[in-house]
Protein backbone atom coordinates (compact mmCIF):
# COMPACT_ATOMS: atom_id res chain seq x y z
CA UNK A 1 0.00 0.00 0.00
CA UNK A 2 2.52 2.46 0.70
CA UNK A 3 4.50 1.73 -2.30
CA UNK A 4 1.24 2.63 -3.92
CA UNK A 5 1.12 5.70 -2.28
CA UNK A 6 4.21 7.09 -2.87
CA UNK A 7 3.71 6.83 -6.88
CA UNK A 8 0.44 8.69 -6.51
CA UNK A 9 2.49 11.13 -4.52
CA UNK A 10 5.14 11.13 -7.04
CA UNK A 11 2.61 11.31 -10.09
CA UNK A 12 0.78 14.28 -8.78
CA UNK A 13 4.03 16.16 -7.89
CA UNK A 14 5.75 16.16 -11.70
CA UNK A 15 9.27 16.81 -11.79
CA UNK A 16 10.20 20.74 -12.48
CA UNK A 17 13.61 21.28 -14.65
CA UNK A 18 15.40 24.36 -14.46
CA UNK A 19 17.79 25.30 -17.62
CA UNK A 20 20.40 27.78 -17.56
CA UNK A 21 22.00 28.80 -21.13
CA UNK A 22 25.30 30.44 -21.39
CA UNK A 23 27.28 31.37 -24.53
CA UNK A 24 25.31 32.08 -28.22
CA UNK A 25 21.61 32.13 -29.37
CA UNK A 26 21.30 29.05 -30.72
CA UNK A 27 22.05 28.04 -26.87
CA UNK A 28 18.94 30.12 -26.21
CA UNK A 29 17.19 28.43 -29.24
CA UNK A 30 17.88 24.81 -27.78
CA UNK A 31 17.44 25.50 -24.26
CA UNK A 32 14.01 26.10 -25.36
CA UNK A 33 13.38 23.24 -27.56
CA UNK A 34 15.22 21.07 -24.61
CA UNK A 35 12.41 22.48 -22.33
CA UNK A 36 9.77 21.97 -24.75
CA UNK A 37 11.28 18.44 -25.08
CA UNK A 38 11.08 17.51 -21.57
CA UNK A 39 7.15 19.40 -20.98
CA UNK A 40 6.46 16.78 -23.53
CA UNK A 41 7.52 14.13 -21.19
CA UNK A 42 6.10 15.69 -17.96
CA UNK A 43 8.68 17.79 -16.59
CA UNK A 44 7.59 21.56 -15.76
CA UNK A 45 9.78 24.07 -16.29
CA UNK A 46 10.89 26.32 -13.70
CA UNK A 47 12.65 29.65 -13.54
CA UNK A 48 13.78 29.40 -10.01
CA UNK A 49 16.54 26.82 -9.23
CA UNK A 50 16.20 26.54 -5.60
CA UNK A 51 13.02 24.30 -6.88
CA UNK A 52 14.79 22.45 -9.62
CA UNK A 53 14.33 18.41 -9.74
CA UNK A 54 16.07 18.33 -12.38
CA UNK A 55 19.20 21.43 -13.43
CA UNK A 56 20.75 21.82 -17.10
CA UNK A 57 23.86 23.66 -17.49
CA UNK A 58 23.62 24.53 -21.57
CA UNK A 59 27.58 25.64 -21.63
CA UNK A 60 29.47 27.58 -24.16
CA UNK A 61 32.72 26.31 -25.18
CA UNK A 62 34.15 29.33 -26.98
CA UNK A 63 36.97 31.48 -25.03
CA UNK A 64 38.13 29.61 -21.58
CA UNK A 65 36.56 32.04 -19.06
CA UNK A 66 33.07 30.53 -20.38
CA UNK A 67 34.08 26.85 -20.00
CA UNK A 68 35.48 27.72 -16.82
CA UNK A 69 32.25 29.26 -15.48
CA UNK A 70 30.47 25.89 -16.04
CA UNK A 71 32.74 24.14 -13.10
CA UNK A 72 32.68 27.12 -10.76
CA UNK A 73 28.79 26.90 -11.31
CA UNK A 74 28.86 23.39 -10.78
CA UNK A 75 29.99 23.54 -7.57
CA UNK A 76 27.56 25.29 -6.43
CA UNK A 77 25.15 23.33 -7.94
CA UNK A 78 26.93 20.15 -6.37
CA UNK A 79 26.34 21.35 -3.04
CA UNK A 80 22.39 21.88 -3.10
CA UNK A 81 22.42 18.33 -4.54
CA UNK A 82 24.53 17.04 -1.22
CA UNK A 83 22.22 19.36 0.92
CA UNK A 84 19.03 18.06 -0.66
CA UNK A 85 20.46 14.33 -0.27
CA UNK A 86 20.92 14.90 3.27
CA UNK A 87 17.55 15.84 3.40
CA UNK A 88 16.38 12.74 1.27
CA UNK A 89 15.89 14.30 -1.93
CA UNK A 90 17.32 14.44 -5.46
CA UNK A 91 18.46 16.51 -8.24
CA UNK A 92 19.62 15.83 -10.58
CA UNK A 93 22.14 17.42 -12.47
CA UNK A 94 23.04 18.00 -16.10
CA UNK A 95 25.63 19.34 -18.81
CA UNK A 96 24.64 19.96 -22.18
CA UNK A 97 25.74 22.36 -25.15
CA UNK A 98 29.34 23.27 -26.16
CA UNK A 99 31.30 22.01 -23.14
CA UNK A 100 29.77 18.79 -22.99
CA UNK A 101 30.32 17.75 -26.99
CA UNK A 102 34.11 19.06 -26.21
CA UNK A 103 34.72 17.47 -23.02
CA UNK A 104 32.50 14.65 -22.71
CA UNK A 105 33.95 12.27 -20.06
CA UNK A 106 36.18 14.77 -18.73
CA UNK A 107 33.15 16.57 -17.02
CA UNK A 108 32.24 13.32 -14.80
CA UNK A 109 35.81 13.55 -13.71
CA UNK A 110 36.22 16.85 -12.70
CA UNK A 111 32.52 17.18 -11.21
CA UNK A 112 31.33 13.65 -10.20
CA UNK A 113 28.26 14.74 -8.86
CA UNK A 114 27.29 15.45 -12.26
CA UNK A 115 24.62 12.70 -13.88
CA UNK A 116 24.84 13.03 -17.51
CA UNK A 117 26.30 15.03 -20.32
CA UNK A 118 24.54 15.27 -23.73
CA UNK A 119 26.48 16.84 -26.49
CA UNK A 120 24.03 19.25 -28.72
CA UNK A 121 23.38 16.69 -31.89
CA UNK A 122 21.19 14.38 -29.59
CA UNK A 123 18.69 16.39 -27.58
CA UNK A 124 16.15 14.31 -28.44
CA UNK A 125 17.84 11.76 -26.44
CA UNK A 126 17.28 13.72 -23.06
CA UNK A 127 14.11 11.93 -22.24
CA UNK A 128 15.48 8.53 -22.74
CA UNK A 129 18.83 9.48 -20.97
CA UNK A 130 17.04 10.55 -18.20
CA UNK A 131 15.11 7.21 -17.52
CA UNK A 132 18.64 5.66 -17.26
CA UNK A 133 19.95 8.22 -15.11
CA UNK A 134 17.04 7.36 -12.70
CA UNK A 135 18.06 3.86 -12.99
CA UNK A 136 21.32 5.39 -10.88
CA UNK A 137 23.56 5.43 -14.12
CA UNK A 138 25.57 8.42 -15.21
CA UNK A 139 25.26 9.08 -19.02
CA UNK A 140 27.52 11.04 -21.30
CA UNK A 141 25.70 10.96 -25.42
CA UNK A 142 28.17 13.20 -27.43
CA UNK A 143 27.79 11.31 -30.84
CA UNK A 144 28.03 13.73 -34.04
CA UNK A 145 25.86 15.18 -35.96
CA UNK A 146 22.15 13.59 -36.64
CA UNK A 147 20.66 14.93 -39.66
CA UNK A 148 17.19 15.11 -38.79
CA UNK A 149 17.70 16.22 -35.14
CA UNK A 150 14.99 18.73 -35.05
CA UNK A 151 12.66 16.93 -36.50
CA UNK A 152 13.72 14.55 -33.76
CA UNK A 153 12.51 17.06 -31.21
CA UNK A 154 8.59 17.60 -30.25
CA UNK A 155 6.78 20.28 -32.70
CA UNK A 156 6.66 23.41 -30.99
CA UNK A 157 3.51 23.82 -29.52
CA UNK A 158 1.65 27.22 -29.67
CA UNK A 159 1.20 27.39 -25.54
CA UNK A 160 4.77 26.94 -25.60
CA UNK A 161 5.69 29.65 -28.07
CA UNK A 162 2.87 32.34 -27.01
CA UNK A 163 4.48 32.54 -23.02
CA UNK A 164 8.11 33.57 -25.05
CA UNK A 165 6.88 36.59 -26.61
CA UNK A 166 6.37 38.10 -29.57
CA UNK A 167 9.96 37.52 -31.42
CA UNK A 168 11.86 34.05 -31.74
CA UNK A 169 14.44 32.51 -32.80
CA UNK A 170 14.48 29.52 -35.58
CA UNK A 171 17.57 27.54 -36.29
CA UNK A 172 18.20 26.98 -40.08
CA UNK A 173 21.74 25.53 -39.79
CA UNK A 174 23.72 24.13 -37.29
CA UNK A 175 27.52 23.41 -37.50
CA UNK A 176 30.75 25.01 -39.39
CA UNK A 177 33.20 23.70 -42.12
CA UNK A 178 35.13 26.74 -42.24
CA UNK A 179 37.42 26.37 -39.39
CA UNK A 180 39.33 29.56 -38.10
CA UNK A 181 42.31 28.26 -36.51
CA UNK A 182 40.91 30.22 -33.61
CA UNK A 183 37.25 28.61 -33.25
CA UNK A 184 36.23 25.50 -31.26
CA UNK A 185 32.63 25.38 -33.03
CA UNK A 186 33.31 23.29 -35.98
CA UNK A 187 34.19 20.57 -33.43
CA UNK A 188 31.77 21.62 -30.77
CA UNK A 189 28.96 21.59 -33.17
CA UNK A 190 30.00 19.27 -35.98
CA UNK A 191 30.11 19.81 -39.99
CA UNK A 192 27.78 22.03 -41.57
CA UNK A 193 23.57 20.55 -41.71
CA UNK A 194 20.67 22.91 -43.37
CA UNK A 195 17.42 22.42 -42.39
CA UNK A 196 15.01 21.67 -45.07
CA UNK A 197 12.65 24.71 -46.26
CA UNK A 198 9.83 22.54 -45.83
CA UNK A 199 10.54 21.95 -42.45
CA UNK A 200 12.00 25.72 -41.75
CA UNK A 201 8.38 27.26 -43.07
CA UNK A 202 6.37 24.75 -41.57
CA UNK A 203 8.09 25.92 -37.97
CA UNK A 204 7.89 29.84 -38.92
CA UNK A 205 4.30 29.22 -39.70
CA UNK A 206 3.81 27.82 -36.15
CA UNK A 207 5.11 30.63 -34.66
CA UNK A 208 3.46 33.24 -36.79
CA UNK A 209 0.13 31.33 -35.72
CA UNK A 210 1.13 31.65 -32.29
CA UNK A 211 1.63 35.42 -32.36
CA UNK A 212 5.16 36.01 -33.11
CA UNK A 213 6.31 39.23 -35.23
CA UNK A 214 9.77 39.09 -36.02
CA UNK A 215 11.78 35.83 -36.37
CA UNK A 216 16.00 35.53 -36.38
CA UNK A 217 17.31 32.68 -38.49
CA UNK A 218 20.07 31.19 -36.82
CA UNK A 219 22.95 29.35 -37.81
CA UNK A 220 26.90 29.39 -36.80
CA UNK A 221 27.26 29.67 -40.50
CA UNK A 222 23.60 31.24 -41.19
CA UNK A 223 24.26 32.94 -44.60
CA UNK A 224 26.17 29.31 -45.53
CA UNK A 225 22.76 27.71 -45.16
CA UNK A 226 21.47 26.07 -49.06
CA UNK A 227 18.47 24.03 -49.88
CA UNK A 228 16.27 22.87 -52.49
CA UNK A 229 13.18 25.45 -53.49
CA UNK A 230 9.78 23.67 -54.16
CA UNK A 231 10.70 23.81 -57.99
CA UNK A 232 13.88 21.74 -57.60
CA UNK A 233 16.07 24.77 -57.80
CA UNK A 234 18.85 25.52 -55.35
CA UNK A 235 18.31 27.82 -52.72
CA UNK A 236 20.77 29.74 -50.51
CA UNK A 237 19.43 32.22 -47.82
CA UNK A 238 18.53 35.20 -49.53
CA UNK A 239 15.25 33.00 -51.68
CA UNK A 240 14.86 31.53 -48.12
CA UNK A 241 14.41 35.25 -46.81
CA UNK A 242 11.62 36.00 -49.76
CA UNK A 243 9.47 32.42 -49.04
CA UNK A 244 9.93 33.19 -45.49
CA UNK A 245 8.63 37.20 -45.73
CA UNK A 246 5.70 35.53 -47.18
CA UNK A 247 3.95 34.42 -44.41
CA UNK A 248 1.16 36.80 -42.99
CA UNK A 249 2.08 38.13 -39.69
CA UNK A 250 5.89 37.87 -39.72
CA UNK A 251 6.50 41.10 -39.98
CA UNK A 252 10.28 41.19 -39.34
CA UNK A 253 13.15 39.36 -40.46
CA UNK A 254 16.39 38.61 -39.16
CA UNK A 255 19.59 36.46 -39.36
CA UNK A 256 22.46 35.71 -37.32
CA UNK A 257 25.66 34.85 -37.67
CA UNK A 258 26.76 35.59 -41.34
CA UNK A 259 30.45 34.88 -42.30
CA UNK A 260 31.92 36.97 -45.45
CA UNK A 261 32.63 34.64 -47.62
CA UNK A 262 28.89 33.61 -48.01
CA UNK A 263 27.28 37.35 -48.22
CA UNK A 264 26.31 35.99 -51.54
CA UNK A 265 24.06 38.50 -54.92
CA UNK A 266 20.44 36.77 -53.79
CA UNK A 267 21.04 37.71 -50.45
CA UNK A 268 22.00 41.42 -50.73
CA UNK A 269 19.35 41.56 -53.04
CA UNK A 270 17.10 40.54 -50.42
CA UNK A 271 18.63 43.47 -48.21
CA UNK A 272 17.71 46.02 -50.75
CA UNK A 273 14.27 44.20 -51.98
CA UNK A 274 12.73 42.69 -48.32
CA UNK A 275 10.78 45.49 -46.53
CA UNK A 276 10.86 42.51 -43.86
CA UNK A 277 14.39 42.52 -43.70
CA UNK A 278 15.67 44.46 -40.95
CA UNK A 279 18.83 46.54 -41.93
CA UNK A 280 21.11 45.14 -39.60
CA UNK A 281 24.24 42.99 -40.59
CA UNK A 282 26.28 41.10 -37.99
CA UNK A 283 29.26 40.85 -40.11
CA UNK A 284 32.47 39.78 -37.90
CA UNK A 285 35.94 40.46 -39.86
CA UNK A 286 37.93 39.68 -36.65
CA UNK A 287 41.01 41.49 -37.64
CA UNK A 288 41.79 44.45 -40.24
CA UNK A 289 45.27 42.93 -41.01
CA UNK A 290 45.66 40.21 -43.86
CA UNK A 291 48.77 38.56 -42.33
CA UNK A 292 46.29 37.77 -39.50
CA UNK A 293 43.56 36.89 -41.66
CA UNK A 294 45.17 34.38 -43.52
CA UNK A 295 46.56 32.74 -40.21
CA UNK A 296 43.20 33.16 -38.81
CA UNK A 297 42.02 31.11 -42.08
CA UNK A 298 39.31 33.81 -42.70
CA UNK A 299 40.09 33.02 -46.21
CA UNK A 300 39.51 36.77 -48.03
CA UNK A 301 41.15 39.61 -46.92
CA UNK A 302 40.72 43.21 -45.26
CA UNK A 303 39.99 44.73 -49.03
CA UNK A 304 38.01 42.37 -50.11
CA UNK A 305 35.67 42.63 -46.71
CA UNK A 306 35.36 46.38 -47.44
CA UNK A 307 34.10 46.33 -50.75
CA UNK A 308 31.58 43.77 -49.58
CA UNK A 309 30.66 46.28 -47.51
CA UNK A 310 30.63 48.71 -50.07
CA UNK A 311 28.47 46.89 -52.17
CA UNK A 312 25.75 45.58 -49.33
CA UNK A 313 25.42 49.84 -48.49
CA UNK A 314 24.90 50.35 -52.39
CA UNK A 315 21.73 47.42 -52.11
CA UNK A 316 20.26 48.64 -48.71
CA UNK A 317 22.04 52.65 -47.94
CA UNK A 318 20.39 52.77 -43.96
CA UNK A 319 21.99 48.67 -43.49
CA UNK A 320 23.71 49.32 -40.00
CA UNK A 321 26.75 47.02 -39.27
CA UNK A 322 28.10 44.93 -36.59
CA UNK A 323 31.23 42.76 -35.75
CA UNK A 324 33.12 40.99 -33.86
CA UNK A 325 36.91 41.33 -33.16
CA UNK A 326 39.79 38.67 -31.87
CA UNK A 327 42.92 41.13 -30.14
CA UNK A 328 46.04 38.79 -29.88
CA UNK A 329 45.91 36.49 -32.16
CA UNK A 330 49.37 34.22 -32.11
CA UNK A 331 52.03 36.51 -34.14
CA UNK A 332 49.88 39.43 -34.16
CA UNK A 333 52.12 43.01 -34.08
CA UNK A 334 51.34 46.49 -33.10
CA UNK A 335 51.13 46.90 -36.99
CA UNK A 336 48.34 44.34 -37.29
CA UNK A 337 46.54 45.23 -34.66
CA UNK A 338 46.84 48.86 -36.24
CA UNK A 339 45.21 47.71 -38.87
CA UNK A 340 42.01 46.48 -36.73
CA UNK A 341 41.65 50.26 -35.59
CA UNK A 342 41.87 50.78 -39.27
CA UNK A 343 39.25 48.58 -40.05
CA UNK A 344 37.00 49.78 -38.03
CA UNK A 345 37.52 52.91 -38.49
CA UNK A 346 36.82 52.44 -42.24
CA UNK A 347 33.34 50.24 -41.88
CA UNK A 348 32.47 52.41 -38.57
CA UNK A 349 29.91 50.20 -36.98
CA UNK A 350 26.67 50.39 -35.17
CA UNK A 351 27.44 47.62 -31.87
CA UNK A 352 30.49 45.15 -32.10
CA UNK A 353 31.44 42.49 -30.08
CA UNK A 354 35.35 42.25 -29.29
CA UNK A 355 37.43 39.67 -27.60
CA UNK A 356 40.98 38.58 -25.97
CA UNK A 357 42.35 35.47 -28.01
CA UNK A 358 41.77 32.66 -25.96
CA UNK A 359 44.21 29.57 -27.12
CA UNK A 360 41.24 26.76 -27.36
CA UNK A 361 42.55 23.10 -26.74
CA UNK A 362 42.81 21.02 -30.10
CA UNK A 363 42.72 24.21 -32.28
CA UNK A 364 45.44 25.50 -34.61
CA UNK A 365 45.99 28.53 -33.37
CA UNK A 366 46.67 27.04 -29.69
CA UNK A 367 50.17 26.10 -31.03
CA UNK A 368 51.24 28.39 -33.22
CA UNK A 369 54.01 30.78 -32.34
CA UNK A 370 54.51 33.95 -31.17
CA UNK A 371 51.57 33.95 -28.82
CA UNK A 372 51.18 37.66 -27.32
CA UNK A 373 51.66 38.56 -23.89
CA UNK A 374 48.32 39.38 -21.33
CA UNK A 375 49.07 42.78 -20.75
CA UNK A 376 49.32 43.86 -24.52
CA UNK A 377 46.10 41.89 -25.56
CA UNK A 378 44.33 43.97 -22.68
CA UNK A 379 45.48 47.51 -23.95
CA UNK A 380 44.81 46.25 -27.60
CA UNK A 381 41.06 45.20 -26.41
CA UNK A 382 40.83 48.63 -24.22
CA UNK A 383 41.87 50.59 -27.30
CA UNK A 384 39.70 48.92 -29.72
CA UNK A 385 36.42 48.90 -27.72
CA UNK A 386 36.79 52.41 -26.97
CA UNK A 387 36.45 53.19 -30.62
CA UNK A 388 33.62 50.77 -30.80
CA UNK A 389 32.17 52.37 -28.18
CA UNK A 390 32.58 55.61 -29.62
CA UNK A 391 31.04 54.75 -32.43
CA UNK A 392 28.24 52.59 -31.02
CA UNK A 393 27.16 56.26 -29.17
CA UNK A 394 27.32 58.02 -32.06
CA UNK A 395 25.32 56.04 -33.72
CA UNK A 396 22.61 56.01 -31.23
CA UNK A 397 23.14 59.91 -31.09
CA UNK A 398 22.30 60.16 -34.67
CA UNK A 399 18.59 58.53 -33.86
CA UNK A 400 17.57 61.80 -31.81
CA UNK A 401 14.34 63.17 -33.84
CA UNK A 402 14.26 60.59 -36.13
CA UNK A 403 10.64 58.72 -36.34
CA UNK A 404 11.55 54.56 -36.28
CA UNK A 405 8.88 51.88 -36.82
CA UNK A 406 8.78 49.97 -33.65
CA UNK A 407 8.21 46.53 -32.53
CA UNK A 408 6.33 46.98 -29.23
CA UNK A 409 7.62 43.69 -27.17
CA UNK A 410 7.08 43.46 -23.40
CA UNK A 411 6.52 45.70 -19.98
CA UNK A 412 9.53 47.96 -19.35
CA UNK A 413 11.93 47.64 -16.74
CA UNK A 414 10.16 50.65 -15.06
CA UNK A 415 6.55 50.53 -14.17
CA UNK A 416 4.96 52.28 -16.77
CA UNK A 417 6.81 51.67 -19.86
CA UNK A 418 6.80 49.20 -22.66
CA UNK A 419 9.66 48.90 -24.38
CA UNK A 420 10.11 48.00 -28.09
CA UNK A 421 12.90 47.31 -30.82
CA UNK A 422 14.13 49.20 -33.54
CA UNK A 423 14.81 48.13 -36.84
CA UNK A 424 18.52 48.16 -36.01
CA UNK A 425 18.22 46.08 -32.43
CA UNK A 426 18.26 48.65 -30.31
CA UNK A 427 15.63 48.97 -27.36
CA UNK A 428 13.16 51.39 -27.99
CA UNK A 429 11.12 53.00 -24.63
CA UNK A 430 7.64 54.28 -24.64
CA UNK A 431 4.99 54.93 -22.45
CA UNK A 432 2.74 51.50 -21.83
CA UNK A 433 -0.33 53.31 -22.85
CA UNK A 434 0.87 53.92 -26.20
CA UNK A 435 -0.27 50.87 -27.77
CA UNK A 436 -0.37 46.75 -27.37
CA UNK A 437 2.63 44.37 -27.46
CA UNK A 438 2.88 42.52 -30.83
CA UNK A 439 2.15 45.99 -32.51
CA UNK A 440 4.29 47.84 -35.03
CA UNK A 441 4.12 51.71 -34.79
CA UNK A 442 5.92 54.90 -35.98
CA UNK A 443 7.47 56.48 -32.96
CA UNK A 444 9.88 59.73 -32.80
CA UNK A 445 12.87 59.53 -30.78
CA UNK A 446 13.27 62.05 -28.13
CA UNK A 447 16.45 60.85 -26.20
CA UNK A 448 18.62 58.16 -25.89
CA UNK A 449 20.73 56.40 -22.77
CA UNK A 450 24.01 54.27 -23.72
CA UNK A 451 22.32 51.84 -26.26
CA UNK A 452 18.57 52.50 -25.31
CA UNK A 453 16.54 55.36 -27.35
CA UNK A 454 13.23 57.06 -25.80
CA UNK A 455 10.62 57.75 -27.86
CA UNK A 456 6.91 59.02 -28.19
CA UNK A 457 4.36 58.25 -30.39
CA UNK A 458 3.45 60.43 -33.66
N1 LIG B 1 29.82 31.59 -36.06
C1 LIG B 1 30.09 32.91 -35.81
C2 LIG B 1 30.57 33.21 -34.41
C3 LIG B 1 31.41 32.27 -33.73
S1 LIG B 1 31.83 32.60 -32.08
C4 LIG B 1 31.04 33.45 -36.85
O1 LIG B 1 31.59 32.72 -37.62
O2 LIG B 1 31.21 34.65 -36.90
C5 LIG B 1 31.57 34.30 -31.83
C6 LIG B 1 32.83 35.10 -31.81
O3 LIG B 1 33.66 34.69 -30.76
C7 LIG B 1 33.69 35.01 -33.04
O4 LIG B 1 33.21 35.77 -34.09
C8 LIG B 1 35.02 35.46 -32.52
O5 LIG B 1 35.15 36.85 -32.61
C9 LIG B 1 34.99 35.05 -31.06
N2 LIG B 1 35.87 33.92 -30.79
C10 LIG B 1 35.79 32.67 -31.28
N3 LIG B 1 36.80 31.91 -30.82
C11 LIG B 1 37.55 32.70 -30.03
C12 LIG B 1 38.76 32.50 -29.28
N4 LIG B 1 39.40 31.34 -29.29
N5 LIG B 1 39.24 33.55 -28.58
C13 LIG B 1 38.61 34.74 -28.59
N6 LIG B 1 37.50 34.99 -29.28
C14 LIG B 1 36.97 33.97 -30.00
FE1 LIG C 1 34.08 29.59 -35.81
FE2 LIG C 1 35.00 30.55 -38.07
FE3 LIG C 1 33.05 28.75 -38.11
FE4 LIG C 1 32.57 31.20 -37.23
S1 LIG C 1 33.18 30.64 -39.33
S2 LIG C 1 31.92 29.30 -36.27
S3 LIG C 1 34.46 31.76 -36.24
S4 LIG C 1 35.13 28.41 -37.42
FE1 LIG D 1 29.51 28.91 -27.47
FE2 LIG D 1 28.86 26.72 -28.72
FE3 LIG D 1 27.60 28.98 -29.27
S1 LIG D 1 30.89 27.33 -28.15
S2 LIG D 1 29.19 30.49 -28.92
S3 LIG D 1 27.56 27.90 -27.36
S4 LIG D 1 28.15 27.37 -30.69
Amino acid sequence: MEHIATATTEKDMPKKVFVKTYGCQMNVYDSQRMTDALVADGYVATETIEDADLVLLNTCHIREKAAEKVYSELGRIRDMKLERQSAGGELVIGVTGCVAQAEGNEILRRAPAVDLVVGPQTYHRLPDVLKKVRTGKKVVETEYAIEDKFERLPRLRRTDVAKRGVTAFLTVQEGCDKFCTFCVVPYTRGSEVSRSVAQIVAEAERLADAGVREVTLLGQNVNAWHGEGPDGSEWGLGQLLFRLAEIPGLARLRYTTSHPRDMDDALIAAHRDLDALMPYLHLPVQSGSDRILKAMNRRHTAADYLRLIEKIRHAREDIALSGDFIVGFPGETKADFEATMQIVRDVSYASAFSFKYSPRPGTPGATMDGHVDEQVKNERLQQVQALLNEQQQAFTTSMIGRTLSTLIEKPGRQPGQKVGRSPWLQPVIVDEKVTEIGDIIDVRITKTGFNSLFAEPV
